[in-house]
C-alpha cells in the first residue's frame, strides 16, 4: 500500500508510450520473419505504468497476451514500419517513451502478395527498417525521457552503453541472454539499469512484474530529475 501511494504521487498524470512484443515482416500472404519475443515484459510494464496511475499508449507487436488496465490505450501492429508510423505519431504528446519492443532490424525488399510456390532454392533480399528508439531520441525534447532495452549475448555492456548513447536514452534495461531464466518466453527475467551518468543497478533474478516496477521507479526518479 506505502509502495503504491509513493509510486503514483511521482508518475500520476504522465502520458507513457511504450513498445512490445515481436513485429513481423511479412515474406507472402503466409510467412513472415520474427523472433522469439513474447511481450511479457512489455505488458508488465504497462499494467504497472497504468498501476501507478500513468495514462500509457501501449504499441504492440503480434503477441498472445490481454491488457487488463483501463489507463491503457492499446494499439496493435504487424511490421516495424507500423510500429515506427504509430511511435512517431503519438511520442511528441507523452512524457515518456519506454521501448521494450523486439523489432525486426531487417525487412523483405519483395513482399509478394500471392504464396510463393517451392523451389530448389529462394534468396530473399533484406533492407534495413527505420530504428525507432533512435528516431525518437532525435525528436526527444529536454522534459521527455526515453529508455529502451539492449538484449545481448557477448560483451554486454559495451554494448548496451554504445545504444544508451546512440539512441539517446536516458537509462537503459540490460537483458543478458547468459543468465537463466532471463530472456524471451520466461515469467521472470534479470536486468542491469544503466543511466545516462554512468550509475549502474544490478537486480536479481525476479518476476517480470516486479522487473516492471524496478523500471518504472527508475522512470520515476528520471522525471523527478528534470
Ligand atoms: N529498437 C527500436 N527499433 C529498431 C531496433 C531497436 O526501437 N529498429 C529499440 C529496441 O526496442 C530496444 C533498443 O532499440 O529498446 C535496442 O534494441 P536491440 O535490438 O538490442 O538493438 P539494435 O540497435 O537492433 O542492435 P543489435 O540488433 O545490433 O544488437
Amino acid at each position: 500500500m506505502a509502495r503504491r501511494f509513493f509510486c503514483k504521487k511521482r508518475i500520476s498524470k504522465k502520458k507513457i508510450l511504450i513498445t512490445a512484443g515481436p513485429t513481423y515482416e511479412a515474406i507472402d500472404p503466409v510467412r513472415f520473419i520474427g523472433n522469439y519475443s513474447t511481450g511479457k515484459m512489455g505488458f508488465a510494464i504497462a499494467e504497472e505504468a497504468a498501476q501507478c496511475g500513468a495514462e500509457v499508449i501501449l504499441i504492440a507487436g503480434p503477441v498472445q497476451l490481454k491488457t487488463v488496465h483501463p489507463n491503457i490505450t492499446r494499439i496493435d501492429v504487424k511490421s516495424a514500419h507500423e510500429m515506427y508510423e504509430t511511435a512517431i505519431k503519438h511520442f511528441p504528446t507523452c512524457d515518456g517513451a519506454i521501448l521494450s519492443a523486439a523489432v525486426a532490424d531487417f525487412t523483405p525488399v519483395t513482399k509478394y502478395n500471392i504464396k510463393i510456390k517451392e523451389k530448389q532454392s529462394l534468396t530473399i533480399e533484406l533492407k534495413p527498417n527505420p530504428d525507432i528508439a533512435q528516431e525518437l531520441g532525435k525528436i526527444k525534447q529536454k522534459n521527455q525521457i526515453l529508455a529502451g532495452f539492449a538484449l545481448e549475448t557477448n560483451d554486454e555492456f559495451a554494448h548496451a552503453q554504445g545504444k544508451l548513447e546512440r539512441k539517446n536514452f536516458d537509462f537503459i534495461v540490460l537483458n543478458s541472454l547468459a543468465d537463466k531464466g532471463a530472456g524471451f518466453g520466461y515469467d521472470t527475467n534479470k536486468v542491469t539499469i544503466i543511466k545516462r551518468n554512468g550509475e549502474t543497478i544490478p537486480f536479481g533474478l525476479k518476476p517480470k512484474k516486479e522487473v516492471a516496477a524496478d523500471i518504472i521507479t527508475a522512470m520515476k526518479n528520471c522525471f523527478a530529475k528534470k
